[in-house]
């Protein structure tokens, strides 16, 4: 057997995107188990860029099958969007399968994530606004409509009508908004309902058979562990599993079948939306980051925090995930820098800490203690194996597998496919 799952090791924006693409050419199958559309997952293929937010990224290559798995809220207007856009640049879209215990976004989803954040003022989350919240909230309050709803086109819509119905009293009544527009919903989702026919099956049943059969099967992290919703930076996070352990739900797996965790982090640290972040810097240096790293958002455009390496929240991320190997990516974006800083734990007074604490207020008080290691000041994004790398990138990178304790088995030193060093074979 071998299932390889690939997960976001900080505040997501990692480069999942770029290594699922890179090592989907090996995968006979690339599964989603969690999130949604408020996902975007980047992928450069010679100079050319694509956004992928709720198709997984294995879609690129040729032959994988492309699953969307019972764990993640599928948005059917997003997703027609996306293959629309991928069919017009000459991609292939025949093997990409929904499942049918996926949980769907509806349009009040996404008003009603637009209305919280605004009722919230100052106290924002900084969601995408995707509707992500309140379609697992229905979910979980087990009012949720599912793809397997959509089937049967008379009683989806009794189901959808009703639905609409509750969550205008919310809208209109707690909100004071203007209600969701019930004709127009229903009828966009009959239609939805008729295209997304051929995609839908019991995904749970062909994952399982792939594995059983020793394909090789890549699970497709999104958003990130710091995001999680029981691990993460509570409130501060999705509200889903980004986690490893997000794939046993989300794609219907048993706990052993996945044999090795790659875990993909920036060189640096960068953030979206609201939330703590200890080794942030909001100053002339962040937004130097900023820059040389292009750091705005794929889905919503926003510019990304940015922040030194945080070995305390790789640590922790290592082992809530069982991580067994590092993606250390955008390594060449921090070649234009005198020195280098990376983070191996946090001071109080004169307390250190090396666990990342439960408590948001406990962490406000808090800051970093730097390791400090000279910069290499040069272009390193032709380089193509490790050795070929000056000595102090090198150094970083030894320096961030000591911190994080756990090997860093990929570098990436650029955001086209090739413009990656394999240290140790994932897959
Ligand atoms: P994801 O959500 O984890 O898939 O990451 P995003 O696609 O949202 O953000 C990562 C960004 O970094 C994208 O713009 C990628 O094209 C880019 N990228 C990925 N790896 C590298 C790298 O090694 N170097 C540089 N310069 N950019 C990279
Ligand atoms: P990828 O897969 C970075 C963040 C949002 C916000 C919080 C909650 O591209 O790494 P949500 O819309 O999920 O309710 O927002 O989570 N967030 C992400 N940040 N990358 C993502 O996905 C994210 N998906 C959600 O900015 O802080
Ligand atoms: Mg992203």
């Amino acid at each position: 057997m071998a299932a390889l799952a690939v997960v976001g090791s900080q505040w997501g924006d990692e480069g999942k995107g770029k290594i699922i693409d890179y090592l989907a050419k090996k995968a006979d199958m690339v599964v989603r188990g969690q999130g949604g559309s408020n996902a975007g997952h980047t992928v450069v293929i010679g100079g050319r860029k694509y956004a992928l937010h709720l198709i997984p990224s294995g879609v690129m290559n040729e032959g994988t099958v492309n699953i969307i798995g019972n764990g993640v809220v599928f948005d059917a207007e997003g997703f027609f969007e996306e293959i629309a856009a991928l069919e017009k640049d000459g991609i292939k879209t025949d093997n990409i399968f929904v499942s049918d215990r996926a949980h769907l976004v509806f349009p009040y989803h996404k008003l009603l994530d637009a209305l919280s954040e605004d009722a919230r003022g100052d106290r924002d989350l900084g969601t995408t606004r995707k509707g992500i919240g309140p379609a697992y909230m229905d979910k979980i309050e087990r009012s949720g409509l599912r793809v397997c709803d959509m089937l049967d086109a008379e009683s989806f819509r009794e189901k959808l009508q009703a639905q609409i119905d509750a969550k205008n009293r919310v809208i209109e009544g707690i909100f004071g908004a203007p209600p969701a527009d019930k004709a127009k919903i229903v009828a966009d989702f009959l239609a939805y309902a008729e295209r997304l026919r051929p995609y839908v099956r019991d995904t749970g049943v062909m994952v399982d058979a792939a594995i059983k059969a020793g394909k090789n099967v890549l699970f497709e992290g999104a958003q990130g562990s710091m995001l999680d919703i029981d691990l993460g930076t509570y409130p501060y996070v999705t509200s889903s599993h980004p986690i490893s352990g997000g794939f046993t739900t989300g794609a219907g797996v048993g706990a052993g079948a996945i044999r090795e965790v790659v875990g993909v982090t920036k060189a640096y640290t960068t953030r979206v939306g609201k939330g703590p972040f200890v080794t942030e810097l909001d100053n002339e240096l962040g937004a130097r980051i900023r820059e040389l790293g292009h750091e705005y958002g794929a889905t919503t455009g926003r510019p990304r925090r940015c922040g030194w390496f945080d070995g305390v929240v790789l640590r922790y991320s290592a082992r809530v995930n069982g991580t067994t190997g590092l993606a250390l990516m955008l390594l060449d974006v921090l070649g234009d820098f005198d020195e280098l800083k990376l983070c191996h734990g946090y001071a109080r007074g004169g307390k250190t800490i090396s666990d990342f604490p439960a408590s948001l207020d406990a962490l406000a008080a808090y800051s970093p203690l730097y390791l400090t290691l000279p910069g290499w000041k040069c272009d390193i994004s032709g380089c193509r194996d490790f050795d070929a790398l000056p000595a102090a990138a090198r150094d970083y990178v030894k320096a961030v597998e000591e911190i994080a304790g756990v090997p860093v088995k990929i570098v990436s030193v650029g955001p086209d496919r090739e413009q990656t060093i394999i240290r140790e074979e994932v897959f």
